[in-house]
């Protein structure tokens, strides 16, 4: 029987979030439904709510987020009903070139659930990133539930998408390692789990980058080294100055801006690279010199979810964290419920929270 549960979608451009009654499908072949105990509230939903990822509105908001398995559909043996997952929003597929390559966190054919969820006159909704877990009960495809160890569901639930993705910008894409330098432009949630990546992989200088002294705190606390406020002054030649005057190994950018691309191109050291996690809307676009492009070699790669493999860095992410050397739950700045998401983007706005956390 198909259920009916609460949910928060955003109708259209611009216009406030609304939580609404959202029907669900029993799982088809290859599906589970998950019972949502936690969601945070990530940068990609205000995206998604501002009209800067497509326009398939309405969209069903929310994708970093943990639960339970309720039930499975047929063919589906990954998971079974009772086990406690972190969804992702990029399911292997296991056949297509980057797979077949040994390359399966580039998977070219990431898949979602096939049914839809609707609203209750049948409107088909669009979840983000294939997932929609602001809501009681979502429909996913099986690949997207990763089973984990028990663990705080609010915390771990953000390896769904924010921390993976700048934990893995850093370690995976980027490949920082023991004695490297990094620079992180931007540290919300996502730069921030860049620097704790970084931190844990070793690198000796960690340089943290933002506009909000506030943000710049919080990354001491994740154990950036040094902090810079590029709305004070120059962050390439503090980055430079930093670094012996050559620029850093890693540059990761989490802002997902032109300005803030260009500071990470030129903050990096020669054959070093930049990472760009942080997502421009469409409109964006950047110049750059080619001589440069060539002269200062190395690589300009970007991070899509942390290049992570989440079958692979999910449960080696709880692991860390439930032994104390990975500090997920500094991520949450606040537990709130399904009705505050709007006020949550609000205070992401401001600058004052890392991430809010719907608990259900
Ligand atoms: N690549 C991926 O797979 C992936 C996954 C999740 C999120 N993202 C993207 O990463 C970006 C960051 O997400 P978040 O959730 O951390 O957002 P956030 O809003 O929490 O953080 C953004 C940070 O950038 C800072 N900032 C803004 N303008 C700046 C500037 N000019 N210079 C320096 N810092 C500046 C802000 O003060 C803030 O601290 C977003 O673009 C989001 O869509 C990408
Ligand atoms: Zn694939
Ligand atoms: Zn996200």
């Amino acid at each position: 029987m198909p259920q009916t549960v609460k949910g928060v979608i955003a109708r259209a451009k611009g216009a406030p979030v609304e939580l609404v009654d959202v029907i669900v499908p029993d799982p088809g072949p290859g599906e589970a439904v998950v019972a949502i105990q936690a969601c945070g509230v990530c940068h990609t939903d205000l995206h998604y709510r501002e009209g800067g990822i497509n326009d398939s509105f309405p969209f069903l908001l929310g994708h970093e987020a943990a639960g339970v398995v309720e039930a499975v559909g047929a063919g589906v043996s990954e998971v079974a009903p009772g086990d406690f997952v972190i969804l992702n929003w990029r399911a292997v597929c296991g056949a297509c070139r980057a797979c077949l390559k040994g390359k399966p966190w580039y998977c070219f054919a990431t898949h979602n659930a096939k049914q839809k969820m609707t609203l209750t006159d049948g409107t088909e909704l669009s979840p983000a990133l294939g997932i929609g877990a602001f809501i009681e009960k979502t429909l996913v495809a099986a690949g997207q539930c990763t089973k984990v160890p028990a663990a705080d569901a609010a915390a771990v639930g953000l390896l769904g998408c924010g921390v993976m993705a700048g934990f893995g910008a850093a370690v995976n894409t980027g490949g920082v390692g023991r004695g490297d330098s990094i620079a992180v432009i931007g540290c919300g949630g996502v730069g921030n789990a860049a620097i704790a990546g970084a931190v844990v992989a070793g690198a000796t200088t960690v340089i943290a980058v933002d506009v909000d002294d506030r943000k710049l705190e919080m990354a001491r606390a994740f154990g950036a080294t040094h902090t810079i406020n590029s709305a004070a002054g120059d962050p390439v030649q503090g980055i430079r100055a930093l670094t012996g005057g050559h620029g850093a190994d890693v540059v990761v950018e989490a802002v997902g801006r032109p300005e803030t691309y260009e500071q990470a191109f030129y903050a990096r050291d020669l054959a070093g690279t930049v990472v760009l996690v942080g997502v421009p809307t469409p409109d964006k676009q950047v110049t750059l010199p080619m001589i440069e492009i060539f002269g200062r070699g190395g690589a300009l790669k970007s991070s899509w979810y942390g290049d992570c493999l989440p079958s692979r860095d999910f449960p080696m992410l709880v692991d860390l964290y439930r032994q104390g050397r990975f500090p997920l739950e500094s991520f949450v700045s606040e537990r709130i419920g399904l009705g505050d998401v709007e006020a949550a983007f609000e205070k992401m706005h401001r600058g004052e929270v890392l991430r809010s956390v719907v608990e259900l």
